[in-house]
């Protein structure tokens, strides 16, 4: 067992520190407050070769290693985890789904300007009624001629409004329940498409999350991703990739808390001394410093067993399960040990505990984990 990074996955890794401290962190409290999207930021990490990571260089990518886009995504969600989710998703629940099942007109087409980062892409599972329970999707789609017609709503998409490329799952076959699910690649701009107002979140503030609407849409058939049909194991193989992506975001949270209660401690003081001399803050922070080196080691794991082509999907969600956790617990105590001053903005740190919530509920709540790893655990022991 090696727990040393190598040459290229240090340099992707101090890449990424330096791009986040330099232009991401200047605008993080301006852009949370105005909810604004990091348009010319996507633009640099694109040009920077970040948002198509693990993407053959054959189509746009930079054809890194998992570990690598892991550890890229912490540093970048540790400075602004509203970044980290809009590069996660392109990478993640767009990028890699399209290489592994989109047909060579879908690589070269829409795959390659993803990866190159000229396009941002966005993935919608989710609708007013399918949350948790995905197979019950709503939103329909007929053929007709050389073209599928979309109709019905989705919910919560991340990159909702800035977007170029949508991955879209619809029933094909409604008595087919999930094996009548398709995915299709729809393009902003088509008639029948539009997207909804922004919605005024909590946190991660800065990506854009909105619905989408499909009336009478038609989709080209060449735009049918995988199979008719394979819409449904099309979506939950891909959201076994993004998990370890949402739990790299979660690491990148929950450390920069950590990070910041350390230095806090190191500075107040309080009863004649620095703060992080009082137990009571040093067990806090012990118990930090270990769930986040958990979480990060569970995180790097899945995304060493998927580069050495192993199974991992027991291991993604129990990496997004502890390191959403942990994000949430290290942003309360961290809140906790800066005292009055962890509740106003200028602090940062109440803004990880906005950030860190969602970590727990999207591309899978942590209860929905918690099935997954126990379906997993039957498997192995059946
Ligand atoms: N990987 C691969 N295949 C899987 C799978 C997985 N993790 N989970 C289920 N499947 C397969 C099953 O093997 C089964 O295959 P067969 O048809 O061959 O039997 C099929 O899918 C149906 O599965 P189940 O019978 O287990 O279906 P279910 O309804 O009991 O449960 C679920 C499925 C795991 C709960 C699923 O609905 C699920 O993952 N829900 C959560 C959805 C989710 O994560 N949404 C996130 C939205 S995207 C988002 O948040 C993105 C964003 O913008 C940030």
């Amino acid at each position: 067992m090696n727990f040393e990074l190598n040459e290229e996955q240090l340099m992707i890794q101090q890449t990424a520190r330096e791009f986040a401290e330099t232009e991401i962190a200047p605008s993080t409290i301006e852009r949370d407050i105005k909810a604004e999207f990091p348009t010319e930021i996507v633009k640099k990490l694109g040009e920077l070769g970040f948002m198509g990571m693990m993407v053959s260089p054959e189509y746009g990518g930079a054809g890194l290693d998992t570990v690598s886009y892991v550890l890229a995504l912490i540093e970048i969600s540790k400075v602004d985890a509203s970044v980290g989710v809009i590069m996660s998703v392109n990478n993640s629940l767009v990028n890699f789904g399209l290489e592994k099942w989109g047909s060579e007109y879908i690589k070269k087409t829409y795959l390659t300007p993803l990866a190159q980062g000229e396009k941002l892409g966005a993935f919608a599972l989710s609708e007013p009624e399918a949350g948790s329970d995905a197979t019950q999707q709503r939103t329909m789609a007929e053929k007709d001629g050389k073209y599928w017609v979309l109709n019905g709503i989705k919910n919560w998409i991340t990159n909702g409004t800035s977007a170029d490329y949508y991955i879209v799952m619809a029933q094909t076959d409604k008595e087919k329940r999930h094996k009548g699910i398709t995915a299709f690649l729809v393009e902003k701009g088509t008639p029948g498409f539009e997207h909804g107002v922004k919605e005024d979140k909590l946190g991660i503030r800065s990506s854009d999350t909105c619905s989408l609407t499909f009336t009478n849409c038609r989709v080209p058939e060449e735009n049918v991703i995988w199979d008719v049909g394979k819409g449904f194991y099309f979506a939950m193989n891909t959201l076994n990739g993004g998990r370890y992506g949402i739990a790299s975001q979660a690491v990148g949270i929950a450390t920069a808390a950590y990070e910041k209660a350390l230095k806090y401690s190191l500075e107040r003081k309080a009863f004649g001394t620095e703060i992080f001399n009082h137990q009571a803050i040093q067990f806090k922070l012990s118990e930090m410093a270990t769930n986040v080196e958990a979480a990060r080691l569970l995180t790097l794991q899945a995304a060493a067993l998927k580069d050495a082509g192993k199974d991992y999907i027991k291991q993604a969600s129990m990496a997004k399960l502890f390191a959403s956790e942990t994000a949430v617990k290290c942003a309360l105590e961290a809140i906790q040990i800066h005292g009055g001053y962890g509740y106003v903005r200028e602090y940062l740190v109440e803004r990880y505990l906005r950030d860190a919530k969602i970590t727990e509920i999207y591309e899978g709540t942590s209860e929905i984990q918690k099935i997954i790893i126990a379906r997993e655990i039957m498997k192995e022991i059946q």
